[in-house]
């Protein structure tokens, strides 16, 4: 019998075997033209119906308000990084910048280049090591900015603010938000945010592009003229993102993923299976002795589930006898370390199973000193 692999990416990542089957298809004879969807011109009629499909889907999973544009880019959410000030700050502008991990520090970096960028840290380290983040009014906000960007979900970290944790936010400022490893998991109410992006490789589909959704009258003539047509917020509006060939194989492949969304209940539903599948393992790494995750249970990531051991040497045993399993990529990030189980909303239930299961036969065998496993 095949022995059935899982694979724990934090992105690009897994897609459903069930999607899977109607990208071939697709890589085959789109749509009986004969032709595969790598070969059909992003001008042609059939390529419109994707678009139409993608921006439609995208509307109606995530109840995107009449005010807000779908736009389209290449250069991944980091490309956002740059072209978010680019188009909307002036270069003495002050913008805060919330903190709370890896890629929103990120984002700040970038921001430097082009505005007074403000870095407000966010997170707070308790003394047993617990990380939570502050409470509002402990954030550093500056009473001059405008617009304050943040990270839903720090995918290295495996952290998550929750959208009600900006709610207190003065309502006079204008949020930016990385959506790039949540977007699709939870339901979105997009009215609290200036704009909403992300990368499509996790949660939207394969890598290739990143979608913007904004509020339509934040789209203006950019704040810095040399900012490159590509970036330019109203030159892509104008083009219905069209302005040069897009991702075309990666926009298709997410009309797909919209398809099964919609098929399976809708975002509301699928949040419902993540919650479960988080749980289940959150609770496998709480009730064990081996296993640690320090995030403040209120702030764990649904999407990627961070933990290690006592030791880096045990965290490599585990790494490697997991790939022996069938358990792929679940060594943590460069910069972190341990373990991380990205588990986006294609990883099925079973897989996170088959993720603790293999977590308490590993636990068992090194509390019992088996020498032929260490
Ligand atoms: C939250 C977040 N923001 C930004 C990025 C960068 O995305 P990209 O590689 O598409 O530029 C990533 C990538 O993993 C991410 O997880």
């Amino acid at each position: 019998m095949k022995r059935k692999m899982y694979n724990f990416s934090a992105g690009p990542s897994y897609i459903s075997r069930e999607i899977m089957k109607d990208i071939c298809l697709g890589l085959d004879d789109s749509k009986r033209s004969g032709f595969s969807m790598m070969e059909i011109s992003h001008r042609s009629n059939i390529f419109m119906e994707i678009v139409h499909e993608l921006q439609g889907g995208l509307r109606n999973v995530l109840d995107i308000p009449e005010n807000y544009e779908v736009l389209f880019f290449h250069g991944g959410a980091r490309g956002m990084f740059s072209a978010i000030p680019l188009n909307l700050f002036q270069r003495n502008e002050i913008v805060d910048y919330l903190i709370g991990g890896y890629w929103s520090n990120y984002a700040y970096r970038e921001g430097l280049k082009y505005c007074s960028a403000r870095s407000v840290e966010i997170i707070k380290e308790s003394r047993n090591d617990i990380v939570s983040l502050l409470p509002v009014k402990k954030w550093d906000l500056s009473n001059k900015s405008k617009y304050v960007h943040y990270c839903h979900n720090e995918t290295v970290e495996g952290l998550r603010a929750h959208i009600e944790d900006i709610d207190d936010i003065p309502k006079d400022k204008v949020i930016i938000a990385d959506f790039s490893s949540s977007i699709l998991s939870e339901p979105i109410d997009i009215s609290k945010f200036g704009i909403v992006y992300a990368s499509f490789q996790k949660n939207m589909g394969i890598a290739g592009t990143t979608v913007v959704i904004i509020r339509s009258n934040l789209i203006e003539k950019p704040r810095h003229d040399s900012i490159p047509s590509i970036l330019d917020f109203s030159v892509q509006l104008k083009n219905s993102s069209l302005y040069n060939t897009p991702s075309t194989f990666s926009w298709y492949v997410s009309t797909l993923i919209i398809r099964w969304i919609r098929k399976n209940g809708g975002v509301r539903k699928i949040e419902q299976m993540n919650r479960k599948k988080a749980e289940l393992l959150y609770n496998t790494i709480d009730q064990s002795q081996l296993y640690i995750n320090s995030i403040d249970m209120k702030y764990r990531s649904m999407m990627n589930v961070t933990f290690r051991t006592k030791s880096t040497k045990i965290d490599e045993k585990f790494v490697e006898f997991s790939e022996k399993s069938g358990l792929l990529f679940l060594r943590g990030h460069r910069e972190t370390k341990g373990m991380r189980a990205s588990i986006y909303n294609s990883m099925p239930y079973e897989g996170v199973k088959a993720l603790v299961d293999f977590m308490k036969y590993f636990e068992h065998q090194y509390f019992f000193k088996d020498i032929s496993f260490f």
